[in-house]
Parts: structure tokens; sequence; C-alpha cells
């Protein structure tokens, strides 16, 4: 008899756990997914179907609700309070995420939403996993008030420890505004997807009441605006498919946390691959452009190339690739947009990437073809020199094995700038096309010989001369500025090379609290 009831009971106790499961898996129930997809977005629990490994998804917290009373709140409960949190895989790796519910009160974050997240973010931390944020909500809840405003800064400090720490992530997925810009702000990557997405400090109701200007979301924060205009976001995406997609590719190329190497995954291709191709990448004009990225898809396994934030500073590409199956960061200037020039946006833009990779122990492959910096108030008056400086000083401080190719142009401070032998470069190589110079010929003879100026045929034989004695690789070769000059053709191999031989590499800077790099 008592058997059967304790049976019954157990009975009882598992179909109650199922239904309260089900229960916070409806999140804000049946009508407000059918929204939710009608916008043309999936839902929270969808999301991370996609992002982890099949059944990998472990969930915590399922069953947190908040604790206000105001507004009419104490009747409004729904388990999971607007986030979804846990920890899974990604190709069998380890990821904690968490996934914002816009079915549950707009995804606004209450106080008990917000340590739901601070729970993850201590774990990431302590156990070395990356944290991927899928972002889609409406802010503070208002309901809520101050609590929810400490709930965002326990969020922030935790992003400031993690930084550097594990790499963080974050996807927007749907709206992004107010309280909720600042924690992916603060983390690695920013992906979001096209139409759907937008994130701004303030909307446009509030920019009309305070400004006069007439905007929409999209003008104001869509996905094209911050990866092409503020380079606030690193990649925009057609839907949440192709973002999710993108960022288990991303993940795959990172360490778990600075404590480990980058993964090495197999690769079939031959690391002493020759590529006759490259011979004739540059043209004979140095004023024809060629495109960078084509030798970036040569010298990497495979092919296989995950660029960063392409659409923004187009002048400098960030990318990563592997090599003998291992992550390598890659650098280069690309002639095809602005002839490759370094301005306020491409250094900013290279030195976060730089610094990214230096964090994870991710080596640095720069290739160089770089006339100069941008002259001009604009980029003077935006503070060119400040930022041109956080280029230099990334690289300066970076420990990483970094290996430099200088294919055509080098010229002045970006020639230093660029990963150069100086600023502890470990090994430099240049194409024969190579020019390492102050500045361009033409540019040179008319500074040195300006007496000449009015008689063409002597200018002429001056920027010959000039080209002659710097318009090459070897000054700098006798000088021991480069470690040699390179066959076009033999890159891949000798880049394989030199990375294996830095694999120990060991490099520290003086003790510091910290750098106090231009920011
Ligand atoms: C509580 C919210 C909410 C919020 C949305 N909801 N935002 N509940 N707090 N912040 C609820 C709505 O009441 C609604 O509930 C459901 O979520 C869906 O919202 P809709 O407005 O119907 O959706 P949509 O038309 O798609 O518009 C989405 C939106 C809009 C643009 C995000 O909801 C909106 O403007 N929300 C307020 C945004 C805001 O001002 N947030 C505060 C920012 S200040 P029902 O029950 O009807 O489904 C801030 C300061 C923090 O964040 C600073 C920290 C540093």
């Amino acid at each position: 008899m008592s058997t059967n009831n304790r049976a019954g009971g157990m009975k009882d106790i598992l179909e109650e756990l199922q239904e309260r499961r089900a229960r916070a898996r409806m999140g804000g129930g049946e009508k407000r997914r059918e929204a939710q997809h009608a916008k043309g977005k999936l839902a929270a629990r969808e999301r991370l179907e996609l992002l982890l490994d099949e059944g990998s998804f472990e969930e915590y917290d399922m069953f947190v609700e908040h604790r206000c009373v105001d507004f009419g709140m104490a009747d409004k409960r729904i388990p999971g309070d607007g986030v979804v949190t846990g920890c899974g895989a990604i190709n069998g790796r380890p990821v904690y995420v968490f996934a914002k519910d816009f079915s549950v009160f707009g995804g606004s974050l209450s106080e008990t939403h917000a340590q739901k997240i601070v729970k993850i973010q201590e774990a990431a931390i302590r156990n070395g996993a990356p944290l991927i944020g899928l972002f889609d909500a409406g802010g503070a809840r208002i309901q809520e008030g101050v609590a929810s405003l400490a709930g965002y800064a326990d969020i922030f400090l935790q992003n400031v420890l993690a930084s550097g720490v594990v790499p963080q992530l974050s996807v927007i997925m749907g709206p992004c505004a107010g309280g909720d810009v600042y924690s992916p702000a603060m983390t690695d990557f920013i992906f979001m997807v096209k139409d759907t997405s937008y994130m701004y400090v303030t909307g446009p109701d509030v920019v009309k009441t305070v400004t006069n200007e007439i905007v929409d979301h999209e003008g104001l924060g869509g996905a094209s605006v911050h990866t092409k205009k503020s380079g606030v976001a690193d990649g925009a995406f057609e839907n949440d498919f192709e973002a999710l997609i993108q960022m288990r590719r991303l993940i795959d190329f990172l360490p778990l946390s600075n404590r480990e190497r980058p993964p090495v995954w197999p690769s079939y291709d031959d690391p002493d691959r020759i590529d006759e191709s490259l011979d004739k990448l540059v043209p004979e004009n140095p004023n024809t452009p060629y495109d960078m990225k084509e030798l970036i898809a040569r010298v990497a396994d495979e092919g296989d190339v995950f660029e960063v934030a392409p659409d923004y500073g187009a002048n400098i590409v960030t990318s990563f690739i592997r090599l003998e199956g291992s992550t390598v960061g890659v650098v280069a200037n690309q002639p095809m947009t602005l002839a490759g020039v370094l301005d306020i946006d491409a250094s900013r833009k290279a030195a976060r990437f730089v610094r990214f990779c230096d964090a994870f122990n991710i080596p640095l492959l720069t290739f160089v073809d770089v006339p100069g910096f941008l002259p001009g108030t604009r980029q003077e008056y935006g503070g060119l020199i400040k930022h041109g400086a956080k280029l230099l000083f990334a690289y300066a401080e970076a420990t990483v094995p970094k290996v430099t190719v200088i294919t055509r142009k080098a010229y002045g401070g970006a020639y230093d700038v660029m990963s150069s032998k100086h600023i502890r470069g470990d090994v430099n190589y240049a194409w024969p096309t190579a020019q390492i110079a102050v500045m361009g010929p033409k540019g040179a003879a008319e500074i040195i010989f300006r007496q000449d100026a009015d008689d063409p045929e002597k200018m002429a034989e001056h920027v010959k001369e000039y080209e002659d004695r710097f318009a090459n690789p070897f000054v700098a070769a006798q000088r021991g500025y480069l470690d040699d000059v390179i066959q076009p053709h033999s890159t891949r191999r000798r880049v394989i090379r030199s990375l294996r031989t830095l694999r120990n590499k060991q490099q520290s800077n003086p003790w510091k609290k910290h750098d106090n790099i231009p920011l």
C-alpha cells in the first residue's frame, strides 16, 4: 500500500516538473511567438538550438521569476523572466550563452533577469569558456526602476572583468536600446541581423525631441549604420540563421580563454604549397591596385578566411585564417580601397583586432602595402594622431608571434606602424617588389630637388634616381630590418615555417597595472 502511494506521489512530482518545464519553455506564449516569427525573427530557444550542437544545451534558471509588485506586476510572472541562459557546445567545445526572450515583457531587464546573466558571466570567467549573448529586448524593465539599472551595472562589471579572459561575443537580433547597448559594446565582436535588428543609446522619438532630427530605427541604428558608418558592429547577416551559423564559424577560430592556445583543427592543405600566381599579383605600375584579399585566401589553409568588419575601414583587412590548422590573425592594407592608406577608421579597427589577438594568444600575420597616413583636415580634426597611435601602440605592446610581409609600398610612419622589425616584429619579410622609403619617389624628388621643379626632364631623372636608391627592399635588408627578401610564390611556406619556430616564443612587457593606450 505504502509502496503504491510513493509510486503515485513520485509520478505526480515528475509530471509536475515536466509541466513546469513546458510552461517555462512557452515563454510569453504561442501568440507572442507567432508575432516574433511574423517579424522574420526566431524565438530565443530556437536561436539557441541553431547556435549550439544538437542536444548540448543545458538550461539554468528556467524557473526564476521577477520579484516586482509594482504596477500590477505581482500577478504577471513568467518563469525564466525574459532571458534563457545556460551552457552548451559548439563543435564539441564548451560555451556559455544567454538569449533575450522578446516574448516575455519584451525581453526587458529586471533585477532577476540580470542575476541570471551575471551567474553565467561568472561561470564563463571561472571555467574558461566563451560567452555568447543574443540580444532582442526593450531595455530596462520600466516597472522595476532603479533595480533594473543596478542589474545592468552588475552585468557591465562582469563584461569588464571578463574582457581579455574569455572571448565575449554578441549577436543583435532585434531591438537593442538604452541599457542593452553597453554590454555588447564591451564584448569582443558584435554581429547584427539585417533589417530586423537595431542598436542605439536613445531611440528616434528622443532624438526628435532633443535634436529635431527625424530618423527611423534603421537609419539611426540598423545593421548597415553600424557595420559601415560607426564601426560598432563587425558583421551584418541576412537573417537569424546566417548570423548564428557564422557565429559558430567564428567560435571555431577562437581559444576558449586566455589560458589556452587557439584550437588546432585537421588541415589537408600542404604547408609547403607553392602558389605561382602570387608572382604576378603585384602589378608593374606601382599605382595600380590589386586585391590583397586574394593573397590572404591563397596563403590560408584551404582558402578559408573569416573576415571581421569587412565594410568598415575597408582600406585595412582584418581576418582570421588557419595555418597548419591553427588560428592566425591577419592584418593587411588593401590597395583596392583608398590605395590602402591608414586613416582613422582603419587604425581603430586594426588596433582593436591586434589587441584581441594578443590577448588570446593568436599569432599575427601582417601584409603591408601602405602609402602612408591619409592627409587632410577631416582626418586631423578627427584626431588621426591619437587613432593612428592606437595601432602603433597595439602592435608594439603585442607579445604574440608577429610575422610581417611587405608586398609593395611601406612608406613613412606607416612602415614603422605595420609590425615593423623596430616594434618587435619577429620575422619580417619583403617581396622583391617592396619599396621602403620615407615617401613615394615623386614626392621625395619634388622636395629634395625643389630647385628643378620647372624642369620636367631633370625631375624625371631625380625621380628615377630616388627610385633606384630606395624603391626596393634591399636597403632595408642590408640593415637587417628585413630578415629576408622572399619569392611571392613561397609566402605560405615561409610564413608557416616562421610561425613554427615562434610557437614557444616568450616575451613580456615591464610590470605595470595596465597601460595607457591613447583611447
Ligand atoms: C517592460 C516592456 C519594455 C520595457 C517592451 N515591453 N519594452 N516591458 N519594460 N522596457 C513589453 C511591452 O509592454 C509589450 O508587452 C511587449 O514588451 C512587446 O512590446 P511592443 O512595444 O508591443 O513591441 P514592438 O512594437 O515590437 O516595439 C519594441 C520596442 C518597444 C521598440 C522595444 O517595446 C519599446 O519602445 N519599448 C520601450 C523601450 C525603452 O524605452 N526602454 C527603456 C530604455 S532606458 P505586451 O504585454 O503588450 O506583449 C534604459 C536605461 C537603462 O534601458 C540604462 C542602464 C545604463
